[in-house]
C-alpha cells in the first residue's frame, strides 16, 4: 500500500475514515471481491487493481464513462488490470475519495472540479457563474495550454490529473418558481462543498448549505434544504425532480470532473500498461464527452414528461438579472484564481 503523499493536511477524522475504507476494501478482497491488494499493488502475476469510486448513478455521463473505461481496459489487457467501479457513492463520498486517492487507498477518481478548492484555488475558474455559455466553450478552455496545465497542478500532492470529463450545465430547482434572483431570497440551497458556490448562492440572497451529493435527495425530501443546483442528468438520475416542484433552465454554471489517479501508483505501472490505459482513457473521454450533452437533454425531457416538476425558461431580460446578481462573485475570486487563468477562460468562452 502506498504511504501518505506529501503536501496535504488531512484532518484526523478524515484519516480515520480513510483507514476505515481501507479496512472495508481489505475485507472485500478477503471475500474474493478482489484479486490484488487494497492499494492496487502487484503481487507476483496478479493483475493491477484500480479501485474507482464515484458518486453519480451508472446512467449519468460519468457513470457511463467509468463503466466503459473498465470494459475496454479489461478487454485490452486481460489478466493484467481489473477496474473496480463503485458508483452512486456506495463506497465513499467525493471529498473522502480525494483523500483516499492521495493516500493510495483508491487508485482513480472522477470528482467534480468544484471540490478541489481545498487543494488549489485554480480550479475555481470553472465555477465563475455564467463564464462558460456551454460545453463547447468549456472544452475549448480545457484544450488550451492554460487548461492542459491544470492537469498537473496537484502532482506534488500525489494526485495526477489525466482527463477532464463533462457532465453538463447547471440548472436551479426549488420549492417555488425561480424566475428572478429575488425568488431565491431566503431559500436554503444545497451546494457542493465549495466556497465559490457558497458565495454564488449568497449573491442571490439564498442561504447555502454545503453537503455531499449522496445526502441531497433526503435533504430535499425532508426539507433540510429547500433548493439546489445541478445538471439535468443528476436531477433526473438522483430523482431530485420528484421532490422539487419547480426548475429553472439557468445554465449558470458547469459540472465537470477531474479524472485523476494516484501519481505513485500510476508511475509504478509497467510502461506499456500505463500508456495503454492512458490511450484507453483518452478514447473513452472523447466518446463520453461527445454524448454528455445528449444525455442531459434526454434527461431534461424525461423530467418534463414525468409532469412532476414545472420548468421555467427564462427570457433574455430575466437571464440578465441572474447574471448581474451573480457577477460580484467574479471580483471576490478572480485574484485567488489568477487573472491569467480567468483571461484564458474568457478568451476560450468567446
Ligand atoms: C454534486 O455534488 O452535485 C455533483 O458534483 C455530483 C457529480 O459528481 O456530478
Amino acid at each position: 500500500m502506498h504511504g501518505p503523499a506529501g503536501g496535504i493536511m488531512v484532518a484526523v477524522h478524515s484519516r480515520i475514515r480513510v483507514i476505515l475504507v481501507g479496512l472495508v476494501l481489505a475485507a472485500l478482497a478477503a471475500c474474493g471481491g478482489s484479486d490484488a491488494g487494497a492499494g492496487g499493488a502487484l503481487q507476483s502475476n496478479e493483475p493491477y487493481v484500480i479501485k474507482f469510486p464515484h458518486v453519480t448513478a451508472p446512467a449519468t455521463p460519468k457513470g457511463q464513462m467509468a463503466q466503459r473505461f473498465k470494459e475496454v481496459a479489461e478487454q485490452r489487457f486481460p489478466g493484467r488490470v481489473i477496474v473496480e467501479v463503485y458508483p452512486s457513492a456506495q463506497l465513499m463520498e467525493d471529498t473522502e475519495s480525494i483523500e483516499a486517492l492521495a493516500f493510495g487507498e483508491v487508485q482513480m477518481i472522477a470528482v467534480s472540479l468544484s471540490l478541489f478548492d481545498r487543494l488549489t484555488p485554480r480550479f475555481q475558474v470553472f465555477d465563475l457563474p455564467f463564464l462558460f455559455p456551454n460545453l463547447a466553450a468549456v472544452e475549448r478552455f480545457q484544450a488550451s495550454p492554460a487548461g492542459q496545465e491544470l492537469k498537473t497542478t496537484l502532482t506534488d500532492q500525489g494526485i495526477l490529473g489525466l482527463q477532464f470529463w463533462h457532465n453538463g450545465m447547471k440548472q436551479l430547482t426549488g420549492p417555488r418558481p425561480l424566475i428572478e434572483p429575488d425568488d431565491a431570497r431566503g431559500l436554503k440551497f444545497r451546494v457542493m462543498e465549495s466556497d465559490i458556490l457558497q458565495a454564488e448562492i449568497e449573491a442571490i440572497g439564498g442561504s447555502p448549505q454545503k453537503m455531499a451529493f449522496g445526502e441531497v435527495f433526503q435533504a430535499l425530501q425532508t426539507g433540510t434544504v429547500d433548493a439546489q443546483e445541478n445538471t439535468w442528468s443528476n436531477i433526473y438520475s438522483s430523482k431530485f425532480y420528484e421532490v422539487q416542484p419547480y426548475m429553472t433552465e439557468s445554465n449558470h454554471g458547469y459540472i465537470g470532473y477531474y479524472v485523476a489517479v494516484n501519481a505513485e501508483f500510476w508511475k509504478s505501472l509497467p510502461d506499456d500498461l500505463r500508456a495503454g490505459l492512458e490511450a484507453t482513457l483518452a478514447e473513452v473521454t472523447q466518446w463520453g464527452n461527445a454524448r454528455s450533452e445528449e444525455i442531459n437533454q434526454q434527461d431534461k425531457q424525461r423530467i418534463i414528461d414525468s409532469g412532476r416538476s414545472q420548468l421555467t425558461v427564462l427570457t433574455p431580460q430575466q437571464l440578465q438579472l441572474w447574471q448581474s446578481a451573480m457577477r460580484p462573485v467574479w471580483d471576490q475570486f478572480r485574484g485567488a484564481i489568477g487573472a491569467d487563468l480567468v483571461n484564458a477562460a474568457l478568451a476560450a468562452a468567446q
